[in-house]
């Protein structure tokens, strides 16, 4: 075979590029505990040291971790000066309060890197690693990741473009959110729709304990609940809406649950499918958000459908065909792509 040297160049740039990747995700989630993102905003254009003094750290510290932040393009130095800042658009992903706080989602690979040894020995018994395994961080990752698409997104345009669901929210409907984890899209759900009832589902303990605090603090404990309970088994049988947010790929039995869901729903209702964008051939995933999504459902969403049988593991890059397939061999008929993301696709069925 010809040795071509700018094919293994373009490999290696590409090795580097991820090498600093992945500590750049050890730096992220240090920048995101310290404050060290809103401590440099806070005081910007600014010296390590005024930035260490803002967030109560060692200054050589600061020096180094805003030098790394630098050469990734996540913070903005001036040689002339030698000061760091942010621009508008660092600011806004990486320290706004209300901005979109990016470097919260690198809780998720470091949490999960945490037990890279129990998920080696899993791939090598062919066995499961379930959700609830993981280290807490990953937890508050992904809330803190998908949040900001749901509220970008759920309000303002999924829920519009279901058919007929929006006047049956705001005129009060029963809803369920099967796999809430947090609670994320189901407290904007309650918060946007007063007149309905959320349930939120988990078969996860320690998240629902956490989405029902979120519940109180928000004080929305009245019309909103969280039950543990898995998507297999949720109580109710008169839903008018039944919610999974990036979950269905993730379950052992995603047939068992959509027909769970199924029956779960009163005649004219709906279920609405969130699942991570992906297109039908594996080829056609094969770019930049194709691979985040298969890398973290290796290690994430197939290791938790393998826990129990039947070990459907759909993984992250499903598709709509893929999907359209469970969702009518679970008994529904009407099933169409009713908006989609970069990240997102949205599905709605209807029995
Ligand atoms: C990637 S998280 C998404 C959480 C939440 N829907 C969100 O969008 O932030 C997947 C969730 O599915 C839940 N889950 C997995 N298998 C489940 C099952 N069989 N029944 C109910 N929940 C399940 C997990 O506990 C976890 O909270």
């Amino acid at each position: 075979m010809a040795f071509d040297e700018e094919k293994l160049d373009e490999l290696l740039s590409s090795f580097v590029t991820d090498l600093g990747g992945s500590f750049h995700a050890i730096n992220a989630v240090i920048g995101d505990r310290l404050g060290l993102y809103r401590s440099l905003l806070a005081v910007m254009p600014a010296t390590p040291a005024e930035v260490a003094a803002e967030a109560g750290v060692g200054e050589r510290y600061a020096r180094e971790w805003l030098s790394g932040q630098a050469a990734g393009g996540y913070v903005t130095y001036d040689p002339g000066t030698e000061r760091f800042f942010l621009t508008e658009e660092q600011a806004f992903a990486l320290a706004a309060p209300e901005g979109m706080q990016i470097a919260a989602a690198f809780h998720m690979p470091i949490a999960v890197g945490k037990n890279v040894d129990r998920i080696i020995d899993a791939f090598r018994t062919n066995t499961g690693f379930g959700w609830h395994e993981h280290d807490p961080g990953l937890f508050e990752g992904t809330e803190r990741f998908f949040r900001q698409g749901y509220v970008a997104n759920l309000v303002s345009s999924w829920i519009p473009a279901l058919d007929g669901v929006e006047a049956k929210l705001a005129a009060g409907a029963r809803v369920a959110d099967v796999g809430c984890g947090h609670g994320a899209s189901t407290l904007l759900l309650a918060e946007s729709y007063p007149m309905s009832k959320i349930t939120g589902f988990d078969y996860h303990d320690r998240s629902i304990d956490l989405a029902r605090k979120r519940a109180a603090d928000a004080g929305l404990a009245s019309r909103l609940s969280f039950e543990l309970a898995a998507a297999a088994d949720f109580p109710g049988t008169d839903y008018d809406l039944v919610t999974v947010f990036d979950a269905l790929h993730d379950m052992p039995d995603p047939l068992g649950a959509a027909r769970h869901i199924r029956q779960s729903l009163k005649p004219d209702g709906t279920f609405l499918l969130v699942e991570p964008y992906a297109r039908d051939n594996v080829e056609d995933n094969l770019n930049p958000v194709g691979r985040h999504y298969y890398t973290a459902s290796t290690v994430i969403c197939v290791a938790h459908s393998m826990t129990e049988e039947p070990r459907t593991a759909l993984g992250a890059q499903a598709g709509q065909a893929r999907l359209a397939e469970l969702l009518r061999d679970a008994g529904f008929t009407r099933i169409r792509r009713a908006a989609e993301t970069p990240f997102n696709l949205i599905l709605e069925a209807r029995p």
